[in-house]
């Protein structure tokens, strides 16, 4: 087996549109090796994941594929050089299904004949599917499975391309822990196989359980590299950050209130949930765990008026929302933070600025003529950026697509918090975002709670959950079976409750 490099990076640099994202980046990736690469939100991680991916040409700089200079003009030399990238935003056509998405540029051919070969088709896409744990018929739509489902087949069509380096962009954000664990599973077996990884991830933890190298980026440089073993994590966290960094959840001051926020009863819809029955109450921030397919995200459609129900109420301050539309229940308080920012939470086209005031532009009109009062919309945008933490170096007229990851979820979450919702409800709101920023955000949530407004908080980490809420409630196959008040929380507790149960025989 060689022994050359799997890639090096030699002084990259890239600016757009007068801006310096990277700045002279250079570092290896040993054969064989996985290589943790960690930074801020917008510290050009993906920028330069993109320019080994063949999406982007850097301004400078260059690089050499084991032992090789390698130049890509397009996404397909990298895949012809042997490189898979997962990209951070998934990219599958949802009108297309599973087999059809990962064989889309290479469908097996019956012998020499121009049309496919479905039976091999089928067959293949099914092996790489039991690969990334994934239980799923080839045929299925896309457009039918989740955020979590939908990353697994990215994985597997990396996987079917046989790369000798693979580069996973935030691989976990939408896995819960199980998931987590088989795609962990998949990276040690293909260590085993000789083939690099590139790991990025703000899950310090995971990183340091699977990489062996580490680089930290800071502002487009690299501003620390070596062996994972000679970091300790708060090390790398102020690297990362430029500070350093104590508590990694803000400590909660206010207590819930008695009156309720949002409550519901027997909400109902068959094959999605059954007999949910909770109230939020005002100034609570309540977790709700559980594994993928639970049907968390679910319930929070059903009570933010996307997906129907058949039984049930739904009441927002006291008040039935009764049939009530979207539209509708935002004008009543009701307030959705989707998992699905690049497809449900953001206009990508549209600016940063109009991306904020897409829930709240209203109540900037003033009567009579329901004219935009720009500049108390001008103040509430910039109090909102700031408050958020959004990267200084965009613009509010910049299309919100060319936001890295982790400020995309900012502006969307800013967009709610505009809003003052009386209920908040948050499908995974640290998504992609940084250690340092996720501080913020946690705080952001605290104080709309300690102004009265309910949360809802569904997330995939457990740690977080137990980090920010005061209760929390678990779900598994549709239902609630657990509730933990605060003195009560344990991962091991709540990920027992969370464990589907067997049917009975
Ligand atoms: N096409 C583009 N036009 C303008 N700016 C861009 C474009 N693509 C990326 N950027 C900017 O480049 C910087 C680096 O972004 P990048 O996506 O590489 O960050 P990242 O490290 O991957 O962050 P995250 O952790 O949030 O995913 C950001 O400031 C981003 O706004
Ligand atoms: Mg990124």
């Amino acid at each position: 087996m060689s022994t050359a490099a799997a890639v090096e990076f030699d002084g990259i640099g890239q600016s757009f549109s007068g801006v310096r994202v990277l700045r002279g980046v250079s570092f290896t990736v040993g054969a064989s090796r996985t290589l943790g690469l960690v930074g801020e939100n917008g510290a050009g991680k993906s920028t330069l994941m993109n320019i080994l991916g063949g999406n982007l040409r850097s301004d400078t700089g260059r690089m050499i594929l084991r032992g090789q200079p390698y130049a890509p003009a397009h996404p397909t030399d990298a895949t012809r050089a042997g490189i898979g990238l997962i990209h951070q935003e998934l990219n599958l056509f949802s009108n297309l299904t599973i087999a059809e998405n990962i064989f889309l540029t290479s469908f097996p051919r019956a012998r020499a004949l121009p049309w496919i070969d479905q039976r091999t088709l089928h067959a293949r896409t099914a092996a790489l599917l039991r690969d990334v744990g994934l239980e799923l018929a080839p045929d299925t739509l896309v457009d039918r499975l989740s955020a979590g489902e939908r990353q697994l087949v990215e994985i597997a069509r990396a996987l079917s391309l046989d790369a000798r380096l693979i580069i996973f962009d935030e691989p976990t954000t939408s896995l819960s822990a199980r998931e987590t664990g088989t795609l962990f599973a998949l990276l040690r077996r293909l260590q085993s196989q000789g083939i690099a990884l590139i790991y990025i991830s703000h899950i310090l933890d995971h990183v340091r359980q699977l990489c062996h190298d580490l680089v930290v980026l800071r502002d487009g440089a690299v501003v620390a590299q070596g062996p994972i073993e000679t970091f300790s994590t708060p090390a790398i966290v102020s690297a990362m950050v430029g500070r350093n960094l104590t508590q990694l959840y803000p400590t909660r001051r206010g207590a819930p209130a008695t009156e309720p926020a949002l409550e519901v009863r027997g909400v109902s819809q068959p094959h999605i949930v059954c007999d949910i029955r909770f109230t939020l109450r005002r100034g609570e921030v309540l977790g709700l765990s559980g594994l993928m397919g639970a049907g968390r995200s679910e319930l929070a459609r059903i009570l933010f008026g996307l997906d129907p129900c058949s039984r049930g109420e739904i009441l927002v301050s006291g008040r039935p929302l009764a049939g009530a539309n979207t539209r509708r229940r935002i004008e009543r308080g009701l307030a959705f933070l989707t998992e699905d920012r690049r497809h449900e939470g953001l206009c990508l086209e549209a600016s940063i600025a109009d991306n904020l005031a897409l829930a709240s532009i209203r109540s900037h009109a003033r009567t009579p003529l329901k004219l935009i009062d720009r500049t108390g919309w001008q103040r509430a945008i910039s109090t909102i950026r700031e408050a958020v933490r959004l990267t200084a170096k965009a613009e509010d007229t910049q299309p919100a697509q060319t936001l890295s990851g982790g400020n995309q979820q900012k502006v969307v979450l800013g967009k709610w918090l505009l809003a003052s919702p009386s209920v908040l409800i948050l499908d995974e709101p640290t998504r992609g975002v940084d250690v340092g920023a996720k501080f913020e955000l946690y705080q952001l949530i605290m104080d709309l709670a300690d102004r009265g407004s309910g949360i809802l908080v569904i997330s995939s980490e457990i740690e977080e959950l137990i980090g920010v809420c005061d209760r929390i409630l678990v779900m598994s196959q549709g239902e609630i079976r657990g509730e933990f008040s605060r003195p009560e929380f344990s991962s091991e507790r709540l990920l027992a409750a969370a464990l589907p149960r067997e049917s009975p025989a």
